[in-house]
């Protein structure tokens, strides 16, 4: 892992996806490797209670059980009731050990490889909560999520309207949620094989008290 302070190499968008978003979208004010930011550990939460809750309920809501990715994880994952099986993928050991919920963690920086070491429909699920917007990558990391959860799993991303900003992306920034929830479903659309469009939902819609909270998912396809 590059835990230097040199900016990590400009990733190679040869994705095709890549065309629906303009020059520096994925640009970044810190362009540090990210195990220099994400060295130290924060056991703390990046939402509040209420949207903390929502997030558990969606997950019941939407079925994310039995074998299950949480990616871009930390010491919390949100499950009212942990799944029987769950892979925590994140930066930062400390707060992937306190993780009480996970089966198995790994540490792995998805914007220097965001190939998944995972076999193909290993996972009947995956998750990724308050995080999507890290990902300068995305397209790749998408496109391994849809190889390695099975035909007819889900992938749900929430998130809110926080952010470490100096790591969010420029086009997260410059977005507003429904921008934010547009990108999202941008993600999936140019990725796949998803069986339908994406659902994008306001779980929590801004005004009322507490975070935000947005989601966006999408469940596999059969392979053609
Ligand atoms: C705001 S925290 C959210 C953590 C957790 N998902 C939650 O709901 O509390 C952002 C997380 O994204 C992870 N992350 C950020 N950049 C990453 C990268 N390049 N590769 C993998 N994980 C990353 C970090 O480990 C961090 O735990």
């Amino acid at each position: 892992m590059n835990l230097g302070s040199e900016p990590s190499s400009p990733p190679v968008r040869g994705h095709p996806g890549y065309g629906s978003f303009p020059d520096g979208f994925f640009d970044r004010a810190d362009e540090t490797a990210d195990g220099l930011f994400y060295g130290q550990p924060r056991l703390v939460t990046h939402i509040d209670d209420r949207a903390i809750a929502a997030v558990g309920e969606l997950y019941v809501r939407l079925g994310i059980t039995g074998v299950v990715l949480d990616l871009m994880g930390s010491w919390v994952s949100h499950f009212h009731t942990p799944p029987a099986d769950l892979t925590v993928l994140g930066m930062n050991p400390t707060e992937l050990d306190a993780n009480e919920a996970a089966t198995r963690t790994l540490v792995q920086d998805l914007n220097l490889d965001p190939t998944l070491p995972f076999e193909t429909n290993s996972f009947d699920g995956a998750v990724c909560c308050v995080s999507v917007d890290y990902l300068c990558q995305p397209l790749e990391v998408f496109d391994e999520v849809a190889r390695v959860v099975c035909p007819g799993g889900r992938f749900l991303c929430t998130f809110s309207n926080r952010c470490f900003p100096t790591k969010a992306i420029r086009g997260w920034h410059l977005a507003d949620d429904a921008g934010h929830t547009e990108i999202v479903a941008e993600y999936f659309r140019v990725t796949g094989p998803w069986s339908t469009a994406p659902v994008i939902e306001a779980v929590l819609p801004p005004g009322f008290g507490t975070d935000p909270l947005f989601a966006v998912h999408a469940t596999v396809a059969a392979a053609a």
